[in-house]
């Protein structure tokens, strides 16, 4: 393979820029030319790119975001957007695909490669709902920015002998939120997965006040708001006129006499520099791309199942479900008090 293109699509996350970095790298060290495509699959479409050279990556390892630009390309999820960005790909000479996304992206890289082009992606969302990876790039950072900015709420919830209601990303999935929780000690954390009653949290808190407890931090995944296919709480939050995470700190306030506030953290956790860990697993997985695809190998995703970097077919990859941890969820209950 010669000409090779990467792209990044769906939602941005920390260490896309690391991927790119290092599959332009590597490409180069296989004597490949690497075309960088602009906003996803959007720029296979228009033909929106341009050639990377080693210096062209260079100082944005510690940039979050992506210098590529992503988008959510509407045209792509059409037969006719596929035909359009695979005769792009054969009008600009690219042999070889690398898509980093989530798993709407790997399903336009597997139309894609339904239409001769082979393709090879990695798992780039903070949200970490990919089933066959373990961990996503971008997930540790969100986690960590999360962290940090629970920090401070506890910081003035001590001062003012309150309740700090948190809300953190994750529309489908608490990964985010459990981690959040168990970095930061939080009193319960509400995820979409597991039900939970107001009463549960009620309780806690009473029996921390007893104890001599007067702040307390909720973590709240924002998926429990969204009627979505994971989310097991959004029928009973509606009974309760609960949509939002003002909301669920009102009504903790009501029922425990402990005043609460609440924080949507929002899209500051798709930003910032990445950790080390995402910056590590962004360029072991860029590279290991590129030697697919060196070696002829292709319409796969890599993954990391610990401690392996792995790589499975597309299809195979998009079948896989990822198990809510559960475990993982009842210790950071049972340890936050
Ligand atoms: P993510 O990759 O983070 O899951 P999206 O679901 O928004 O994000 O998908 C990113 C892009 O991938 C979409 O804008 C679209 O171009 C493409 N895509 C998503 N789903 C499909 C699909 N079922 N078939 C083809 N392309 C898709
Ligand atoms: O990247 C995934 C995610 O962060 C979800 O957790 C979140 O709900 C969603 O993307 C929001 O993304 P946007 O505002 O870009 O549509």
């Amino acid at each position: 393979m010669k000409k090779i293109g990467i792209l990044t699509s769906g939602g941005d996350s920390q260490g896309m820029n690391n991927a790119i970095r290092a599959v332009t790298r590597a490409g180069i060290h296989n004597n490949m030319t690497v075309l960088g495509i602009k906003n996803g699959y959007q720029g296979l479409i228009d033909g929106d790119m341009e050639e990377l050279n080693i210096r062209s990556v260079s100082r944005i390892v510690d940039r979050g975001g992506t210098f590529l630009m992503t988008a959510r390309c509407l045209e792509f999820k059409e037969e006719a957007g596929v035909k359009k960005a695979a005769q792009t790909c054969r009008d600009f000479g690219i042999e070889g695909l690398v898509v980093i996304g989530g798993d709407g992206s790997f399903r336009g890289a597997l139309d894609l490669s339904r239409q001769g082009i082979p393709v090879v992606a990695m798992p780039g969302t903070i949200d970490n709902d990919i089933g066959c990876s373990d961990y996503t790039i971008g997930f540790d950072t969100a986690v960590n920015v999360a962290m940090q900015a629970a920090d401070k709420l506890r910081d003035t919830s001590m001062s003012h002998h309150r309740c700090s209601v948190v809300e953190v990303m994750g529309r489908n999935a608490g990964w985010v939120a459990v981690d959040v929780a168990l970095s930061v000690g939080a009193t319960y954390t509400l995820v979409p997965e597991v039900p939970f009653q107001v009463e549960q949290i009620v309780e806690k808190m009473k029996m921390g006040l007893a104890m001599g407890k007067q702040h307390f931090i909720i973590v709240a995944s924002e998926g429990i708001f969204f009627n979505t296919k994971t989310n097991t709480n959004f029928e009973y939050l509606q009974s309760l006129g609960i949509h939002g995470a003002g909301d669920l700190a009102r009504i903790l306030e009501e029922l425990t006499n402990v005043e609460s506030r609440h924080t949507v953290l929002g899209h500051i956790q798709r930003g910032g520099a990445p950790t080390a860990r995402d910056r590590y697993l962004a360029t072991i997985m860029g590279h290991r791309c590129v030697q697919l695809l060196a070696s002829g190998q292709f319409n796969r995703v890599v993954a990391i199942n610990e401690p392996n970097i792995i790589d499975l077919p597309i299809e195979e990859a998009l079948k896989m479900k990822k198990p809510f941890d559960r475990a993982r969820y009842d210790i950071a209950n049972e340890i936050g008090i």
